[in-house]
């Protein structure tokens, strides 16, 4: 077997082990995939000006973000259904997340509940990213379950008002609930190690995987075509029930899907601890300006105010590197754990967020950086990395 040296190594190998419909539906944008060209471009197009005979012998990727220290400023994005990505797959992120330092954020559409993944990773700092439900009784009973399970941090995702248009996803028979079709079991037998590794072994103990948060009464197996009412995404949130949650919610509040200087200042003027600037991954609206695009005047309008953190393409250490120097406190990886995780389970999400600290390490020290916060104002924008 080839080593596994970067990024995209970990994607080509977790493409055969994944069958198409589950892999496409990591790995792709929506409708014409702009967005997610648009993402990577503009993070390929920016450089960074290092200081050359520093003289610098020790580095250090710790830092501080909402006020708790880091061992790096990372963290693990929501990714729904990562369960099915590996046997017991939030969990296993939970923990390779955990010995690394950083946090780990469970989406609302996890297959494990946040008990079983407390359960399983007592010392991972878990952060719970909540998609509002149609019914608002649910959702705070949600919100009671993720308070009592520990989490410090609550995750509101505002760029989902309506389901994407993923075509990928209905050309591989891949959908939520599941809808047998012969594509989608060709697919899972062409993968066996998926198929017997994964999704036979979770069927036996559990049954058919499920969003394990949604309500027994309303849990959506992914063989059941109706998704009941009470349980859909609620499009039609507004900054009311921001600030409603605001006031529930005790712990830290970040809004997650800001693109705009005006939301940004939004978010802060409800009492949000942070914002996640984002495009989803290139994943929801075609058209979205990329995020490292945005980023720099959204960081200078709330700065000393709120944290900013940043996601969307981070594929090396050096992207991420490149949103810190644009304002980032903090930067999100979505796709790249689910690879490791694909690949080599909780031992490969470890190792995948190990190398991507390696890249990071690497390059501070090619920089002339000691520490994240030196990074601040080396960002060079395209036009100038042109001439
Ligand atoms: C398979 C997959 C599932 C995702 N599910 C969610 C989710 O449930 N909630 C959410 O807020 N974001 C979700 N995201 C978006 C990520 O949180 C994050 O914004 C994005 O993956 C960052 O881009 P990257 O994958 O290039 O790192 C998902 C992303 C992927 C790849």
């Amino acid at each position: 077997m080839p080593a596994l040296l970067n990024a995209d190594d970990y994607r080509l190998r977790a493409r055969r082990i994944l069958p198409r419909g589950l892999f496409e539906y990591i790995d792709r944008g929506t409708e014409d995939e702009k967005a997610l060209l648009r993402q990577r471009a503009s993070l390929d197009a920016i450089t960074l000006t290092p200081s050359v005979l520093t003289g610098h012998r020790e580095r250090s990727l710790a830092t501080r973000i909402l006020d708790q220290h880091q061992a790096a400023p990372l963290v693990v994005a929501p990714t729904a259904l990562a369960g099915i990505v590996s046997h017991d797959g939030e969990t296993k992120l939970a923990r390779a997340a955990s010995r690394v330092g950083i946090p780990f954020c469970v989406s609302t559409q996890s297959v494990t509940t946040i008990e079983t993944i407390r359960k399983g990773a007592p010392d991972a700092r878990l952060w719970f990213q909540l998609y509002v439900w149609h019914d608002r009784t649910l959702t705070d009973a949600l919100l009671d379950r993720v308070a009592a399970a520990g989490c410090d941090c609550l995750v509101l995702t505002a760029d989902t008002a309506v389901a994407p248009n993923r075509e990928y996803n209905r050309r591989n028979g891949f959908s939520v609930p599941y809808q047998p079709s012969l594509r989608s079991a060709v697919d899972g037998i062409l993968h066996p190690r998926w198929l017997l590794g994964v999704l036979a072994r979770t069927w036996m103990r559990d049954g058919v995987p499920t969003y394990g948060h949604y309500p027994d009464a309303y849990r959506s197996s992914v063989t059941r075509l109706a998704m009941a009412d009470a349980v859909r995404l609620d499009g039609s949130i507004d900054w009311n029930d921001v600030a409603r949650l605001r006031e529930r919610w005790t712990g830290r509040l970040l809004v997650k899907g800001i693109l705009s200087v005006e939301d940004a200042r939004k978010a802060a003027a409800i009492g949000a601890d942070g914002i996640v600037v984002s495009s989803h991954g290139g994943r929801n609206l075609d058209c979205l300006p990329s995020p490292a695009d945005c980023l720099p005047a959204i960081a200078k309008a709330c700065a000393g105010q709120i944290a900013v953190l940043a996601d969307s393409g981070v594929r090396r250490g050096t992207d991420v590197l490149k949103y810190l120097a644009l304002g980032a406190g903090a930067v999100q990886v979505g796709r790249l754990p689910l690879w490791g995780l694909a690949t080599g389970g909780e031992a490969g999400a470890e190792a995948i967020l190990r190398l991507l600290l390696q890249e990071m390490d690497t390059a501070m020290g090619l920089l002339g950086v000691r520490e994240p916060r030196e990074l601040e104002g080396r960002a060079a924008p395209p036009a100038a990395s042109h001439r």
